[in-house]
């Protein structure tokens, strides 16, 4: 299968995936096998809809990517968010459902750790769901990916723990689903903004982390209270809030490892996840890498979480389709590590959705052709990203 853009849709594609309602979560718009029509399109682009999921023959190592179990916990997971928001939004006293917030986390958490192929969805994650439901649910799937793969890291952090309790993510899962909740009692015009946004220098902004932390303290564990209060601290102590002052200590942000490492997590899925939708336009992955490391971030983050999330989320997505700078039209079917840059993709025959089009068998790993690169995905140009080189591992 293919991802392609909403605006390159063709009438008589076939969906190879689900499409969701973008404003109702549990709603499926249109189902897996459905033909596209005019007035589906037409209605795909009007809601907002940015990419999906078409069928086209010969991509069998796209299809082995795209873990179906993980998207659905996933939905699960907006879900059970979803309807803890619309009674939060009503502005009256609710008790958070943390039986129900946990049991999505350990299904996501399971289908994590047991199954290693996460990069195809974490496009889909940045295109569905309303703005703070979605973030909030994609914040937790990217906390529990990076938790579950930096384990060693975990250990050592928290290393008055035990082993397996210093490994424990479900309160990092919970923590990172909650983090934004005090946005509910900001001003409608400030909840939508970010840490991207001028306006997260100000007060009326800042103060949501102690609203979301008096909110939900009483409700949840001490570590995921922890995440609600400090995921906007800075491994410089450039953050906020400032802790508490005393005499012998002035009030200032936390810094470094005095920022609990879940936290630390949780500040840098919040950036990437923003990065990833800015003022809610979908861009390509790599778009949102380069911003992570863009000079505007320099310092803000635990570089060991930074790499570990980079490691997880490849520049290219598989499936995805790019323009090479020989202009020929490639599919991206894997990636690697070593050089996020060059993935390995099959060349397609013609433009997706003209006559004729399909793929060839004639596959390119990128790393061997130096004098290839990719030029555009999507359509969108991003050569500067590529040329730049800071995409390298370090
Ligand atoms: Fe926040
Ligand atoms: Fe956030």
């Amino acid at each position: 299968m293919l991802l392609l853009p909403t605006t390159s849709l063709k009438v008589g594609m076939t969906l190879a995936q689900p499409i969701l309602h973008p404003l109702c979560e549990s709603c499926v718009l249109l189902t897996d096998g459905v033909t596209l029509e005019p007035s589906y399109i037409q209605r795909l682009n009007e809601l907002g809809v940015s990419h999906v999921w078409i069928d086209f023959p010969g991509l069998d190592e796209v299809d082995a990517a795209l873990n179906k179990e993980i998207s659905q916990d996933h939905l699960r997971l907006y879900q059970a968010i979803n309807d803890s928001i619309e009674r939060l939004e009503r502005r009256v006293a609710v008790k958070l459902n943390l039986h129900q917030y946990r049991k999505a986390v350990r299904c996501m958490l399971t289908n994590i750790v047991e199954e290693p192929n996460h990069d195809v969805i974490t496009h889909q994650l940045a295109s569905c769901g309303s703005v703070l439901t979605g973030h909030l649910a994609n914040c937790s799937y990217l906390s529990l990916l990076v938790g579950a793969h930096m384990t060693g890291y975990l250990r050592r952090q928290r290393s008055s723990l035990p082993a397996d309790i210093a490994e424990n993510t479900s309160e990092l899962g919970v923590g990172a689903l909650l983090h934004d909740v005090g946005k509910l009692l900001m001003p409608d015009e400030l909840q939508n903004k970010s840490i991207l946004d001028e306006q997260a220098d100000w007060p009326e902004y800042r103060c949501h982390v102690h609203a979301g932390f008096d909110h939900a303290h009483e409700n949840v564990s001490v570590v995921a209270a922890n995440i609600i209060l400090n995921h906007h601290q800075r491994y410089d102590g450039s953050g906020f809030p400032p802790r508490e002052g005393r005499e012998s200590r002035p009030a200032a942000p936390l810094s470094g490892r005095q920022i609990h490492i879940f936290s630390r997590i949780v500040a840098v899925v919040d950036a990437f996840d923003h990065l990833l939708c800015p003022g809610g336009r979908v861009v390509p992955t790599i778009v949102a890498i380069a911003g992570l490391r863009s000079a505007k971030f320099a310092g803000w983050f635990d570089p060991v979480v930074v790499e570990t999330l980079l490691r997880l989320v490849p520049a290219f997505q598989v499936g995805s389709v790019v323009t090479l700078s020989n202009g020929l039209e490639a599919v991206v079917i894997g990636n690697h590590p070593e050089a996020p840059c060059r993935p390995t993709v099959r060349l397609l025959k013609g433009k997706v959705g003209e006559d004729g089009s399909r793929t060839t068998p004639r596959e390119l790993d990128l790393r061997m052709c130096r004098n290839i690169t990719i030029a555009a995905v999507s359509g969108i140009d991003v050569r500067k990203y590529v040329s730049a080189g800071e995409l390298e591992p370090v």
